[in-house]
């Protein structure tokens, strides 16, 4: 059970130069129910690509998608999206953001308003649900973001840097908060971020991409027991195994050639 990506491979046509980019390259990965996946890799090697594929926004050049043995179905799945991209709607309040896709899914009013406000409440939103996104903090308004997807009781959650604009000390505090609803809702969660550290501290797997076209290359799992210390040991191990592929990964050729 869970999301299989069968040798995915995903290529863009070169507006100016009319080629082919090759974007992501024959991607294998089976991604079981329940589990926290980061991804990191190069900056512009294809990770949003991946999650954008995963989420039905592009479709893929060959390969294939699979959730619990089938097609997805992008009506009757429901994959969460969680973007940087996707800001919220400025127009709306807390409580409407949040309510957004219940209201999409055609739930009536009264039942989709208690249930956003049991969203509000618990994501220490409460006495914001009539403000609009301007008025609220960054780490505020992606607790909104991140209410808004999970309300809807998604099978898969996909993450692309949700945390990148946030100071440190927002960033830690909404990982931990990320953390206790992930275990409390038993979501997948795939989670893309430039920070080592973060998917170290987040996730039971951390896989890494190399350059464009992205292959995936390593595999870590991450065993330290929940909840986590940022630098025990096993932490400190797993982060300096992933940042020297990393390294080796985005190192430049030129200079290390003999
Ligand atoms: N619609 C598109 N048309 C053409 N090229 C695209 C398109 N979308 C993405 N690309 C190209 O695909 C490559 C991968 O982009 P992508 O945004 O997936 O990288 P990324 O790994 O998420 O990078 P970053 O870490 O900087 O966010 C880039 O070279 C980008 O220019
Ligand atoms: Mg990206």
């Amino acid at each position: 059970m869970g999301l299989e990506i069968i040798g995915l491979c995903k290529s863009f046509k070169d507006q100016e130069t009319s080629g082919i980019i090759q974007v992501l390259n024959d991607i294998h990965y089976h991604v079981h129910d329940g589990r926290f996946v980061s991804i990191v890799g190069p900056s512009g090697c294809g990770k949003t690509t991946l999650l954008r594929v995963i989420a039905g926004l592009e479709e893929p050049s060959s390969g294939n998608l699979l959730l619990d043995g089938r097609g997805i179905s992008y009506h009757a799945d429901r994959i969460g999206l969680v973007f940087q991209e996707y800001a919220l709607f400025p127009w709306r309040t807390t409580l409407e953001n949040v309510e957004l896709g219940l209201e999409i899914m055609e739930v009536p009013k009264k039942e989709r308003r208690a249930a956003a406000m049991d969203y509000i409440r618990s994501f220490g939103l409460k006495d914001f649900e009539n403000r609009y996104p301007h008025e609220l903090s960054g780490g505020m308004q992606q607790r909104v973001a991140i209410a808004r997807t999970l309300i809807t009781d998604p099978r898969v959650v996909l993450m692309d840097e949700p945390f990148g604009s946030l100071d440190s000390q927002t960033r830690n505090n909404l990982q931990s908060f990320l953390l206790a609803l992930w275990q409390k809702q038993k979501v997948t969660v795939i989670f893309v971020t430039h920070n080592v550290d973060e998917a170290v501290f987040l996730s039971d797997e951390v896989l890494v991409f190399s350059k464009r076209p992205a292959k995936l290359i390593s595999r870590f799992f991450i065993t330290a027991p929940r909840p986590r210390e940022r630098t025990s040991t096993e932490c400190n191990r797993m982060r300096k195994m992933i940042l020297d592929t990393l390294e080796t990964e985005t190192m430049d050729p030129l200079l290390t050639e003999k």
